[in-house]
């Protein structure tokens, strides 16, 4: 048993949690978007809402969905805005490429239809823009297209296409990963690129916040320098962040557990390097640049060709994979570091929405069922929109990568406290004193664990996982005292 003692302070809050810190993200790759998202609006055997699965809708509305991001990923930078508008049936048939796959693309879900979900789901659009196969023009028709109010021809075209009102879409990514799928360029030449392509976006719409492609460190260090008299050009730096080295998705071991777990805590530190080379290149300067982790996740063999173990991948490879306790547990841990930076971590895309990669939600047929990630995240709704607040850990046991076993975020939203708390511990309980400034009483208090982490959910068996209630004791004035199972998550709600 794993004694742990944690303290919530309120004495020095580290800011607001933005609702842009869950936000999610829906690629034309594999049945993400045709299949998971969109059935068609004519499809007769699957109940849907305008062409987007119900159940799916129904159950991401209750994530929630506080921003999307779309259409790629690698996809972004094959993809023409005009192929998407207009009646469907007379929408052009691309080749979809994305991350090696090649399939036929009717475009019946384009920006209108991409909309109306962002819509349905109370989420804010990211549309991810064109660079490696497209042209300024292109992207800046695109801006204009969505968001002009002045009556010129691309308005005129969106009234008639049945939006008289513009869409407003603030988030715009300047291309995708142009260090590599979207055109291989080298750092210095995509920072040039990127200053035409700004100071025209800008023009179109100067309200339009725009994300830069950034990579590791070298990459983001020469296109800050490169850009480093135009600054003000960039509002989000993009970066991405797999884990891939946990071994298989389910039968996995207790090394590999750990292994997983220890590289979704290292995000954090990715998160604060990047945030420090923005600090280095603006200095003193008042314009603020955030950081974008725009991709986010589990990334298991299983579901790749590239990387450790790969040559285990499905074929053909379809980018689905089993999301186990392990997963959910994986980005409780990296949730716990995005509210410690939410001073400097300005949006995050779990990667992807439905079916593929570390999605909270799958499809199969006409079935329907969530992941545990589903429930880790659906844990965090007290701290959207709150105020983060430091966790300090007294006393822990400490895991093979040096973490703590036990840790927690916190957070207070009209003067209510709420806490999330994990055991990491592969098979240990524990027993953890917990102390609140302000607490009296526990409102809520939800569990999520299995037997084993390795525990799945499935077409089969939708409710492996999921979460139950549980007791919270008080121990004195505003200490509390809560057992949790291994590889456990729970959240406490004070009022
Ligand atoms: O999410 C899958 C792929 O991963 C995206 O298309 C790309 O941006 C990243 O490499």
């Amino acid at each position: 048993m794993i004694e742990a003692t944690l303290t919530v302070r309120n004495d020095s809050p580290i800011g607001t949690i933005s609702p842009r810190l869950y936000g999610h993200f829906a690629e034309h790759l594999g049945r993400c978007c045709y299949d998971g998202l969109w059935v068609g609006a004519s499809n007769q055997d699957i109940r849907h809402y305008d062409g987007f699965r119900a159940d799916v809708v129904d159950a991401l509305k209750k994530l929630p969905v506080p921003m999307l991001r779309w259409p790629g990923g690698c996809y972004a930078d094959h993809y023409h805005w005009r192929d998407g508008i207009g009646p469907i049936e007379k929408r052009a048939v691309r080749l979809g490429m994305s991350c090696g796959l090649q399939v036929e693309d009717n475009n019946s879900l384009g920006t209108h239809e991409f909309i109306k979900l962002c819509s349905m789901l109370g989420a804010e659009p990211y549309l991810a823009g064109n660079v490696g196969s497209g042209s300024v023009q292109e992207l800046c028709d695109w801006v204009e297209y969505c968001n002009s109010n002045v009556k010129t021809s691309l308005a005129r075209e969106r009234a008639a296409n049945g939006s008289s009102q513009p869409f407003g879409v603030r988030l715009w990514g300047v291309g995708n990963e142009n260090w590599g799928c979207g055109g291989n360029y080298d750092a210095e030449t995509y920072a040039k690129e990127y200053r035409r392509y700004a100071t025209m976006l800008r023009h179109v719409d100067p309200t339009a916040e725009l994300v830069a492609c950034g990579h590791e460190d070298e990459w983001n260090t020469k296109f800050l320098e490169t850009n480093r008299r135009h600054l003000d050009l960039i509002d989000h730096l993009s970066i991405h962040r797999y884990w891939i080295q946990g071994g298989p998705e389910i039968e996995f071991t207790e090394a590999q557990y750990y292994t997983l777990l220890h590289e979704a805590h290292a995000t954090e530190n990715f998160v604060q390097r990047t945030a420090e080379f923005i600090h280095e290149h603006l200095g003193t300067q008042s314009h603020q640049i955030g950081v974008a982790l725009d991709e986010w996740g589990v990334w298991h063999p299983e579901a790749r060709t590239w990387g450790p173990d790969s040559e285990n991948h499905r074929s053909p490879i379809t980018y689905e994979q089993a999301g186990t306790l392990r997963d959910a547990l994986a980005a409780a841990i990296a949730l716990e570091g995005f509210h410690r930076q939410c001073h400097i971590l300005t949006l995050a895309n779990l990667a992807q929405i439905v079916n593929v990669l570390h999605a909270p939600v799958m499809t199969e047929g006409a079935s329907m069922w969530v992941t545990p990630t589903y429930y880790a995240l659906q844990l965090h709704i007290p701290h959207i929109g709150a105020i983060a607040l430091p966790v300090e850990i007294i006393h822990s046991a400490t895991l093979p990568g040096q973490e703590s076993a036990v840790t927690a975020t916190a957070s207070t939203k009209a003067s209510k406290i709420a806490v999330t708390l994990i055991n990491r511990h592969f098979d240990q309980p524990a027993s953890i004193q917990l102390a609140t400034p302000t607490a009296e009483v526990v409102e809520h208090a939800s569990l999520l664990t299995a037997d084993q982490p390795q525990a799945v959910n499935s077409s089969a068996n939708p409710d492996c996982v999921k979460p139950v209630e549980m007791t919270v004791y008080a121990d004195g004035k505003n200490q509390w005292r809560v057992e949790l199972p291994p590889h456990a998550i729970a959240t406490i709600q004070f009022g």
